[in-house]
């Protein structure tokens, strides 16, 4: 049985990295006037309530949405970040923070269509009872791995897909490679945003060149770093990585990820990738 609750999580810095990259991904998608679909494998609960006993047990978005919040100086793709969580909080203090299916919710338009992955029983009734409005969004209590590939190619022919698993399992590292393939074969124009964390690095560079000798084109890296890498440490960095990207993002995040780096890492021990993994 699966253990994992991103309540516990939300707003730490590894979401802080995902959400900027997933805002910037969809607003560069959606300059163009056109409907686009947006799949998210696994979707989460929706929306996080910061002072949730789970939240407030290890407090790990002090570290990351919490840090950033109340800054006046914040780096350029950051300003977008922090200020569509303030679309999400109803006053000057930090109270709610939103999951991805919230954040796609926001940026798309009328003429979109959502489709969210949940597994757990529990998630996925809180995703439904955040979304039951919205007649955009379709909601799942499936395997969004093996399920959304039913889905593809969608008709409007673009599309970001997220994938951001739990990794609670060893496999899935190659789970998540294995796919991406299956998905890029059946859809080979669509943004894939796979979310990884780097708790034993060995995993990691097992799934870069995976990924590399995978055949598909065009995958770039961002990785953020808390602390250096080490085995015994859990997480220390998170990273995204993005199949068919906007062409602008590479260099965005060039400048981005070294201000978030400095800014939210502890002790000075911030560090960052940002790589073409494969060319296009
Ligand atoms: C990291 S959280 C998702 C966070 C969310 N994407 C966000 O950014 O706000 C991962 C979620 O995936 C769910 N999950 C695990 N395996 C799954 C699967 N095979 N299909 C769909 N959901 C799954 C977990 O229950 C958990 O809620």
């Amino acid at each position: 049985m699966l253990s994992y609750q991103h309540a516990y999580h939300a707003g730490n810095y590894a979401d802080v990295l995902k959400h900027i990259v997933l805002i910037q991904t969809l607003k560069y998608l959606k300059a163009k006037d056109k409907p686009l679909c947006y799949i998210d494998t696994h979707a989460g609960s929706g929306n996080y309530k910061l002072n949730s006993t789970e939240s407030l047990k290890n407090q790990e978005f002090t570290g990351g949405i919490g840090t950033l919040w109340q800054r006046d100086d914040l780096f350029s793709y950051v300003v977008d970040y922090v200020n569509l969580v303030k679309d999400f909080n109803y006053s000057e203090q930090l109270s709610h923070y939103p999951g991805s299916p919230l954040i796609a919710g926001q940026l798309l338009g009328e003429n979109d269509r959502l489709f969210l992955y949940e597994l757990h029983t529990a998630e996925s009734r809180l995703l439904n009872d955040c979304v039951k409005k919205d007649k955009r969004i379709k909601v799942f209590r499936a395997d969004g791995l093996k399920d959304s590939l039913g889905l593809l190619p969608p008709k409007e022919n673009r599309g970001l897909i997220l994938i951001d698993p739990s990794y609670e399992i060893k496999n899935e590292y190659q789970t998540v490679v294995d796919a991406l393939k299956a998905m890029h074969k059946r859809f080979s124009t669509g943004c894939y945003c796979l979310w990884y964390p780097v708790v034993a690095r060995k995993r990691n560079q097992y799934m870069e060149r995976a990924l590399q000798s995978s055949g598909i084109k065009n995958i770039q890296l961002f990785e953020l770093g808390i602390m250096p890498d080490s085995d015994e440490h859990g997480m220390t960095a998170s990273g995204m990585i993005i199949i068919n990207p906007p062409w602008t993002l590479l260099a965005n995040m060039q400048q981005t990820l070294p201000w978030l780096a400095e800014s939210l890492a502890e002790h000075q021990q911030g560090h960052y990738r940002v790589e073409q993994l494969v060319a296009e």
